[in-house]
């Protein structure tokens, strides 16, 4: 068996909930793979580490030595959780830290991956990027944790002074979710991009069940008065 596919193999056992990185796994490693060397990866929502096990399958794909992958999550099991692990024949307590989880699963893959704890809504990629990273630019985000408003808006005020135009990617693995099963609360991401159709290209629909979508920046100021009906 070939290295990458046997990374590949060890990253289809990682328990996934939602429609995380096995819904996504092709496009996570695509995407990860175009990342340059010395380049950054910045997952929102990782859980037990599925989607992150996919994005370092790309990164061993490319051959690169030398890109790192910061995952962030609150690292907390709820009521929700606790019930789709349950589909896994896992269990885990309501409040238990799954951090030690994550390392674990990811373990097996030489890839550099670091953790942030701090929740989307507060992170603050410059002070990551002075302690861990070589360089501090972001080439990819992959966002599958909570696209409401405020995360949302949170996540691309931080995080965009550090992106690239035509080179960095934005996943956002819920995109369609909301729209789709007509959710109202959870499809802003989709008035987001709409409002800001010359800031973001569309360059790919993941197909279900993902609902996902990627998105390229193009550069340009960014609109946050984004109207909902
Ligand atoms: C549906 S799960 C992601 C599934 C995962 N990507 C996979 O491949 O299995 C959502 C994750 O987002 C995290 N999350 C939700 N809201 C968050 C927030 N505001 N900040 C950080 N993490 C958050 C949760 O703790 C959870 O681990």
């Amino acid at each position: 068996m070939g290295f990458y596919t046997y990374y590949r193999k060890i990253a289809k056992k990682i328990p996934s909930i939602g429609f995380g990185g096995r819904a996504n796994e092709d496009a996570l490693i695509n995407y990860a793979s175009q990342v340059p060397e010395n380049g950054n990866i910045l997952e929102f929502g990782p859980f037990l580490g599925s989607s992150t096990a996919f994005l370092a399958c790309g990164v061993l794909k490319s051959g690169r030595k030398n890109v790192t992958i910061c995952s962030v999550d609150n690292w907390v099991i709820n009521e929700s959780y606790q019930r789709q692990l349950k589909k896994h024949h896992i269990e885990m307590e309501i409040g238990h830290n799954f951090r030690s989880e994550f390392f674990d699963n990811l373990k097996p893959f030489p890839v550099k991956i670091i953790i942030s704890d701090i929740s989307k809504e507060e992170i603050r990629w410059g002070l990551i990027a002075n302690h861990f990273m070589s360089d501090e630019k972001i080439h990819l985000v992959v966002d599958d944790s909570d696209n409401h408003k405020i995360p949302t808006d949170h996540m691309f005020q931080n995080l965009s002074p550090y992106f690239t135009p035509n080179v960095t990617i934005i996943m956002l693995l819920d995109f369609f979710w909301g729209k789709v099963k007509k959710l109202r609360d959870l499809d802003y991401q989709v008035d987001f991009m709409e409002a800001n159709k010359e800031v973001f290209q569309l360059i790919e629909c993941i197909p279900a069940p993902s609902l996902g979508a990627a998105f390229l920046y193009k550069g340009g100021k960014i609109n946050y008065e984004v109207k909902q009906p």
